[in-house]
């Protein structure tokens, strides 16, 4: 049938986006599937009915494609789509909702606060309690859109402002000195781990899409209990969240190979160099034989 290859959107992250699903189109022209380019700006329901499509495979990132929105009116108009539906990826798109889930379940992630628009926060304490340096993050963002360190309470207000203009929910999260690495899901199952390098404080937005001094290395250069380890907690994390099919669970390795989750990614990057395709390609898995693998699982 006729697939929509939903991508580009309102959010944050559009260019990203564009990117993504420039290759997922391409890829899926390549295998002979009739698929469309869709690019969502504001009311367009009545032009995704109108044009008659059998299946969407999401390639939005952020608010508005990855947080549940979309996968509800979808999953209303009977129109079946690729990856998490609504509950799941409204879960993982909120890192303050899923850092409670993670507690809960005990799951190990670094202590945090929330601050909230409008309310009272005292700076000073926030730091005493997170041993003295944080990292401040939007609650509904990616790609590290918004983000920003802080070692001083003078830091720490100016970090959650600069949050503010993302979201009205903000996530201050004990700084965990470590290794970046990542766990990529397809079909339900871990892929290889990735680590990421950078000679940034952090693989910040510059060190994922500009920078050429990012280093890759995939498969992560863990010891097989460790990565077997990290690839069990990060389908824990994800069925938890209540995402499914793929997606991404990013992770902090600290100097004593304890693993803390950070986030989990219901959409993330898909484009040729991005992580999800390095980890399936180690796999032994094109990169059309990925983006096949993901529309078949497309849930009604
Ligand atoms: N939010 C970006 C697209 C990612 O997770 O890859
Ligand atoms: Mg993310």
């Amino acid at each position: 049938g006729k697939v929509a290859v939903m991508f580009g959107g309102t959010s944050a992250e559009r260019e990203v986006s564009m990117n993504s699903g420039k290759a997922v189109l391409a890829a899926l022209e390549e295998v002979g599937v009739d698929a469309h380019g869709f690019d969502p700006k504001f009311d367009y329901l009545d032009d995704l009915i109108n044009k008659d499509f059998d299946r969407v495979f999401i390639v939005l990132h952020g608010r508005g494609g990855e947080d549940g929105s979309l996968q509800g009116a979808l999953k209303l108009m009977g129109l079946p789509f690729t990856g998490s539906g609504p509950q799941g990826s409204a879960f993982a798109m909120d890192k303050v909702r899923s850092k409670y889930l993670f507690k809960g379940a005990d799951l190990p992630s670094a202590p945090f606060a929330v601050v909230k628009k409008g309310k009272h926060f005292d700076s000073k304490a926030i730091l005493d309690s997170l041993s003295g340096r944080v990292m401040v993050k939007p609650a509904n963002e990616g790609s590290s859109i918004g983000m920003s360190q802080a070692s001083t309470p003078e830091e720490l207000n100016k970090a959650i402002e600069t949050a503010f203009k993302f979201d009205n929910e903000v996530l201050v999260e004990q700084w965990v000195v470590g290794r970046e690495i990542t766990a990529t899901i397809v079909d339900g199952q871990a892929m290889p781990l990735i680590e990421m390098r950078t000679p940034n404080e952090f693989y910040d937005y510059e060190a994922k899409y500009k920078s050429t001094n990012t280093e890759y290395l995939c498969p992560a250069p863990l010891n097989g209990e460790l990565t077997a380890r990290i690839q069990e907690l990060a389908v824990e994390a994800f069925e938890l969240v209540g995402a499914t099919c793929w997606g991404r669970v990013d992770f902090l390795l600290d100097e004593n190979e304890q693993p803390y989750l950070l986030e989990i990614n219901t959409v993330p990057g898909m484009t040729t160099s991005s992580l999800v395709p390095k980890s399936a390609a180690q796999h032994g898995m094109s990169f059309n034989d990925l983006v096949m693998t993901i529309l078949s699982q497309t849930l009604a």
